[in-house]
């Protein structure tokens, strides 16, 4: 379109140019002159000033039409609560972030929240090498641990499991991964089944099966005694105290069959250590790499898994930045900016079909934990300060879903907040209660008022409650 066309060449400094040309053609007029009769040479001279004259108009009448803004750094930053560009706001970039959008039953990717306008993109990490990784570490402690683990001695490794949300593709993910690498899965339509078992300390559930691993050439059983949904009573999911409580109920009933914790993050698996297995030497797996947990290790926390926060948080903000430079995505990214901050490819992938970027997860156990104390540290590599006259400061609305989760609010957020000033963006934070959307959905009232989205949504269905916002 013409408009389109028009501000890019604007952009790439085109103006200039015919101001030259305007100059060097004027100028050279009065040299032409001699070279022609008179009245042939003013009739000339006329007609080249006229048409300069119009070529001047028309960039006039087009600058107004198709105004100076259009939300890329030649917009003029007006300052104040309002946002600094005139796009409109379904056009806006909008990022998903830590929750996908997807049917939380089937896990189905919602292809249309996901490529709701060409700004839009998913932010998360790759939860099948993650769960993967999680299953193995805790395969490979039991290995390695075998002459202590069974308390017991009944030949059975007991084991109970925290999950954090049903209808969450993450917490999916990481059910199935301890269940595939420790073999006590069972396929359900087409895939392991990750439904909670409630108790099962006889080994009959139909939803696992025992496992059996064989070490140093003697047999044991593996068996998941425990799991359960970690939802509190007002519906909050992955939800600490929940998991604290649980334990206390298992402890009490099957304490001592318990040889190993597994737990979908360490906002729960750090509660179950406090409550129970650190005083019972009971070793204890998570997931996220949160500060507390990675300090934990050191007095017998299991393991926990890198999500790669550092790369991620930084994403979800850099993909904003690119939409609205109006840069290549990439930027910054998989390719060097101007500031030399960029990503190599053993910490993310993008997959374009979904529209996605996912950081890559690392194990952090007892042999590596120290280089991982400080989860809220940036990522070096993209750690450079963009130069704010080239990426004016731009307002973007955020939201996380539940503002006591201890994965977002201990690292993850803390992230954004370091990225927000390298970035030059000036980044709302809005905390939800993790239940209802409404909460949250209520405080995106004028979205107008921002150049940017980035959104965490409290069920992965719920994408249609935010862009119905930006459509209207
Ligand atoms: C994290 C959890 C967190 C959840 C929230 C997951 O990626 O591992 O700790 O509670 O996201 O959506």
């Amino acid at each position: 379109n013409f408009c389109e066309s028009f501000k890019i060449s604007m952009k790439k400094e085109k103006y200039p140019i015919f101001f030259f040309f305007y100059l060097y053609y004027t100028s050279n007029i009065n040299k032409r002159r001699s070279e022609t009769s008179i009245t042939e040479g003013r009739k000339k001279v006329m007609k080249r000033k006229l048409a300069l004259l119009a070529m001047a108009g028309l960039l006039v009448v087009s600058t107004a039409a198709c105004g100076s803004s259009g939300g890329d750094n030649g917009g003029s930053d007006k300052g104040g609560d309002k946002s600094t560009s005139d796009v409109a706001n379904k056009d806006k970039p909008l990022v998903w972030f830590n929750r996908q959008p997807s049917n939380s039953s089937t896990g189905e990717l919602d292809k249309n929240a996901l490529n709701f306008n060409k700004d839009t993109y998913y932010v998360g990490f790759d939860a099948n090498q993650g769960a993967e990784l999680q299953g193995t570490m805790i395969k490979e402690y039991i290995e390695e641990n075998i002459a202590t683990i069974d308390k017991n001695g009944d030949g059975v490794i007991g084991y109970v499991l925290a999950i954090g949300d049903i209808g969450h593709n993450d917490s999916i993910a990481r059910t199935r991964g301890v269940r595939k690498a420790l073999g006590t899965d069972v396929e359900k339509d087409g895939a392991i089944n990750s439904d909670p078992i409630g108790t099962n300390t006889d080994g009959s559930s139909k939803a696992v099966k025992d496992g059996s691993i064989e070490v140093g050439g003697k047999k044991y059983i593996i068996r998941e005694l425990a799991s359960q949904e970690m939802k509190n009573s007002s519906g909050a999911t992955w939800d600490a105290a929940t998991a604290g409580n649980a334990i206390g109920t298992w402890s009490s009933s099957f304490g001592d069959q318990i040889d190993v914790i597994a737990s979908n993050n360490d906002g729960m698996g750090m509660s179950m250590f406090n409550a129970w297995s650190k005083d019972n030497q009971v070793p204890t797996f998570g997931y996220d790499a949160n500060n507390d947990a990675v300090a934990a290790i050191a007095e017998g926390y299991g393991g926990t898994i890198s999500q790669h926060a550092d790369v991620q948080a930084y994403l979800t903000l850099r993909v904003l930045r690119n939409s609205l430079d109006g840069v290549d995505i990439d930027t910054g990214i998989g390719t060097a900016d101007e500031a030399g901050n960029v990503l190599s490819e053993d910490v993310y992938r993008y997959s374009e079909e979904e529209r996605s970027y996912y950081a890559l997860n690392v194990a952090v156990t007892a042999e590596n934990y120290k280089e991982f104390t400080d989860s809220t540290k940036v990522f070096e590599p993209v750690s450079n300060q963009l130069d704010e006259k080239e990426h004016a400061k731009k307002k973007v609305w955020l939201n996380i879903y539940n503002a006591s989760d201890n994965f977002l609010s201990s690292t993850y957020q803390p992230l954004l907040q370091n990225y927000d000033d390298l970035l030059n963006l000036d980044v709302e934070y809005i905390g939800g209660d993790g239940q209802t959307e409404s909460n949250i959905t209520n405080r995106l009232g004028n979205p107008s008022q921002y150049d940017a989205f980035a959104i965490n949504m409290v069920k992965t269905d719920n994408a249609a409650s935010y862009t119905s916002l930006l459509n209207q």
